[in-house]
């Protein structure tokens, strides 16, 4: 897991008109989600839709190695025998992560309230990614931590025997971090309460709910107080995992972008915290359409039809917006390069603590096929070069980052000469389809020699 292995670099030439129906995966973020607390249930909990992509069978198999009886039925059906809030088991071996920032931050939290010590890995960009920021809330819990220089892994977490509660403002908008703290409330006695000055993807408390926690969150002065109570009995469910809106991104932003498209992309999730980009398209003047609006599952679902949208122009996209669409900067600042006049995105410092440092690998590569781009610490703005003026022709490289490799590939859809990045391969943590999808629309991605 912890490597990808030999890199796959890929080139993408301008295509003719994206047409069909293009149907991506289920939600990275709750396929994650629905195998910890499957996990931690008492019974069987069962799972259609889920995301088989690398991060997540990740964590399929680190909750076997803590006791969970994990298996899969089909595609995208699975089930989970778990052991209940505080029965897991220690691991004989080493967790290894892979690429994975929600997998192991999420794991993270969940066992360090158990009286248990666990070693985690991960590739080369996990092990640069910070960890502290998980570190700090669960050591307040009782939990020690052992790991690199600047709090990176290879990291031994050794879990609190007597665990206390803990009332914890989240000091960056991170749903990771919300997320491990109230898995680690789980196995607390008393209440645990996490506050976020920025509403984060809210998946972690709908499904704590879903499982029959008590779980409540008030909107106060400072801001999202949420109050889960520990030693819960969590309750068996049954998951429908909705289509990933982040992966969605990909197949709609190359329609709108590529000439004469024509792309219905269904089922889309479209809960708030996360739809921030298709309402910055929307500014932007993207043909964009929710079509069959409806709930499943407790989460607004739409399908999305996107059609090429010659006239976008740029925008400023608010900071309070950045939480909702964090994962879709890379392939936005994509449509702003064939957009009319500059895009400027701000408030996204958190982009450079991802997979790769994003605004770097962004800007970089952008610059290497003819788009100008400026960037400070927490900003980036693309000047647009109009439906039929990015020039291409140039290099990217991936970083290890799923969403940069995939975001060079759409801008090589539209460009005037082919685009291509160094590595693929990290596609295969989140989109393992994206290739043959991509291609059944109409695209032209090649894999070239190395
Ligand atoms: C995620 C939260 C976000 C996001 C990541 C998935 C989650 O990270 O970038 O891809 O599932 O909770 P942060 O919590 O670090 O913002």
């Amino acid at each position: 897991m912890s490597g990808h292995g030999d890199p796959i670099p890929m080139t993408s030439r301008k295509s003719g008109p994206l047409t069909g129906v293009a149907e991506v995966p289920g939600d990275k973020s709750i396929s994650h989600r629905a195998l910890i607390l499957g996990a931690m249930a008492v019974g069987e909990t069962r799972v259609t839709g889920l995301l088989e992509g690398e991060d997540v069978l990740g964590t399929a198999q680190a909750m076997r190695d803590f006791g969970a009886e994990v298996t899969r039925h089909g595609d995208g059906e699975w089930s989970i025998h778990g052991v209940g809030v505080g029965g897991f088991m220690e691991p004989e071996d080493v967790i290894d992560c892979g690429n994975a920032g929600t997998g192991v931050r999420l794991i993270m939290g969940c066992m360090a309230t158990s009286p248990i010590t666990v070693t985690f890995t991960g590739d080369a960009s996990l092990r640069s990614r910070p960890m502290g920021r998980i570190t700090d809330p669960i050591g307040l819990f009782g939990a020690a931590a052992y790991g690199r220089t600047g709090g990176r892994l290879p990291m031994t977490i050794v879990g609190a025997r007597d665990p206390m509660p803990v009332r914890y403002t989240v000091p960056m908008p991170s749903a990771q971090v919300k997320s491990a703290v109230l898995l680690a409330g789980l196995n607390v006695p008393g209440e645990t309460v996490v506050i976020e000055k920025e509403a984060t993807r809210d998946h972690t408390e709908r499904m704590l709910v879903g499982f029959g926690a008590d779980l409540t969150v008030e909107d106060g002065d400072e801001g999202r107080v949420i109050t889960l109570k520990g030693q819960p009995e969590l309750k068996p469910q049954t998951i429908a995992v909705p289509r990933d809106p982040s992966s969605a991104a990909f197949p709609v932003c190359a329609a709108l972008i590529t000439p004469g498209s024509d792309v219905l992309v269904p089922n889309i999730g479209l809960n708030p915290t996360r739809a921030g980009l298709f309402t910055t398209l929307r500014e932007m003047g993207a043909d964009l359409v929710y079509e069959n609006e409806r709930e499943e599952g407790g989460e607004p679902v739409a399908d999305l039809r996107a059609r090429f949208s010659p006239d976008m122009k740029g925008v400023r996209v608010p900071e309070e917006r950045a939480a909702s669409m964090i994962d879709e900067y890379p392939v936005l600042s994509v449509v702003a390069a064939f957009a009319q006049g500059k895009t400027e995105m701000v408030g996204v410092k958190e982009l450079r603590v991802k997979e790769s440092d994003r605004i770097d690998a962004m800007a970089r590569g952008l610059e290497a096929n003819g788009v100008t781009v400026e960037e400070g610490e927490d900003f980036m703005t693309v000047h647009g070069l109009g439906p039929e003026g990015v020039p291409g022709g140039g290099t990217a490289k991936a970083q290890l980052d799923h969403r940069i490799a995939m975001s060079f590939m759409v801008l090589g859809m539209a460009a005037q000469a082919p685009v291509s990045v160094d590595d693929g391969a990290p596609i295969a943590t989140s989109f393992p389809i994206f290739e043959p999808l991509m291609s059944g629309l109409g695209a032209q991605i090649e894999r070239s020699e190395a």
